[in-house]
């Protein structure tokens, strides 16, 4: 075998890294160069009979058949297509609904370059298995987590189209931010499932349990999940605890105990000496505020 000369070599490599650059540019996007970014940051919530907004974006079929709103992608036209709306923040909530991290630049172009080229479908992809993140053993729980229970199983009427109308309550459960808002009240005080109402309703402790077109309500194993991403701090997806909402209200229902809790919850303030303590095991409502070492001073409790 003759032996190549050191320029032969070095000419060879350049000349392949030319083409291996030149490669995007001359080749149109396909559905293939999209599908490992849906399935790796969308499908978890966009897949399955309960799909967030109908929208399933685990195949193709599911992508250009659209949401309940209609289709997401207008084939040549990326600025009307919602998917990209979704993408790029033109449309709220942005998307994916775990963001930030949101998608990069290159990612986003990927999409827009796809639909500017017409859709087309390139080789044959296979459908991936739907990967639902779950905390590792000792990893805390965050957004990442619990965000597809919300998109999939409230998000239908916490959200501003949802199909009650305007929110219920005003609270959304379409990102992170809004889930732990404190705007008019906290319905997730980081580090107190037991304080946090989003909690007592899904465990059937406060009225009425949601999900509200339940049963069937969330599996033992989603409360469990919700009620440890609470008591690990409420973090948002890149593992960022909430800070406590210090000064923040709080609605909160349940029952007193014969030890004077809330569902074991305990709490200060004159509502809490029992002037106006209702009879035990009573359905009851507290309002309060959270004090700055995380207590719940109630100021109202009936
Ligand atoms: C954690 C769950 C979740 C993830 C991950 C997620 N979405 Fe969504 N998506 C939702 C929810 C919930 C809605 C409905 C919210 C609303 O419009 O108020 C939605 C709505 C949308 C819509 C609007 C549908 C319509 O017509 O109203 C598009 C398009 C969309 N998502 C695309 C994506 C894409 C693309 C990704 C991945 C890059 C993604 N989503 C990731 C939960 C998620
Ligand atoms: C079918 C519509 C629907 C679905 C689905 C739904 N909810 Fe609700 N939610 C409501 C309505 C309506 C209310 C107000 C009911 C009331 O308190 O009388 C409400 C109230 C709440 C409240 C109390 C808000 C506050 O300000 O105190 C929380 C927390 C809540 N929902 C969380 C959830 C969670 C978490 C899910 C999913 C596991 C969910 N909801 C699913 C309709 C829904």
């Amino acid at each position: 075998m003759p032996q190549r000369t050191l320029a032969g070599v070095l000419a060879a490599l350049v000349a392949g890294a030319a083409l291996a650059a030149a490669a995007p540019a001359i080749r149109a996007q396909t559905y293939e160069d999209i599908a490992p970014i849906l399935a790796a940051r969308c499908a978890m919530c966009h897949s399955g009979a309960a799909a967030a907004a109908g929208l399933a974006l685990d195949s193709l079929e599911g992508l250009l058949k659209g949401s309940r709103n209609g289709p997401v992608v207008v084939a040549g036209a990326p600025d009307k297509s919602e998917l990209v709306r979704r993408l790029t923040g033109k449309s709220q909530p942005r998307m994916p609904m775990t963001g930030p991290p949101f998608l990069s630049d290159d990612e986003i172009r990927r999409f827009e370059r796809w639909i500017a080229a017409g859709l087309p479908t390139g080789g044959g992809v296979a459908p991936s298995a739907v990967a639902i993140p779950r905390p590792a053993p000792g990893e805390p729980v965050t957004y990442l987590h619990v965000a597809p229970i919300f998109a999939t199983r409230c998000a239908k009427c916490h959200a501003d189209k949802g199909i009650m109308g305007p929110p219920p309550e005003g609270y959304r459960l379409t990102s992170h931010a809004e889930t732990v808002s404190a705007r008019d009240r906290a319905r997730v005080v980081p580090g107190q499932p037991l304080a946090s109402e989003l909690l007592r309703r899904v465990r059937g402790i406060a009225r009425p349990q949601m999900p509200l077109n339940g049963p069937p309500y969330l599996e033992e194993k989603e409360i469990e999940l919700i009620d440890r991403w609470i008591a690990d701090g409420a973090r948002d997806a890149a593992g960022q605890p909430t800070p406590l909402p210090v000064g923040a209200r709080v609605r909160l229902h349940g029952r007193v105990r014969a030890d004077g809790t809330l569902d074991g919850l305990r709490f200060e303030g004159d509502a809490a000496r029992g002037r106006e303590r209702p009879r035990s095991d009573r359905q009851a409502e507290l309002r309060g505020q959270v004090e700055a070492n995380g207590t719940i001073r109630a100021e109202r409790l009936r």
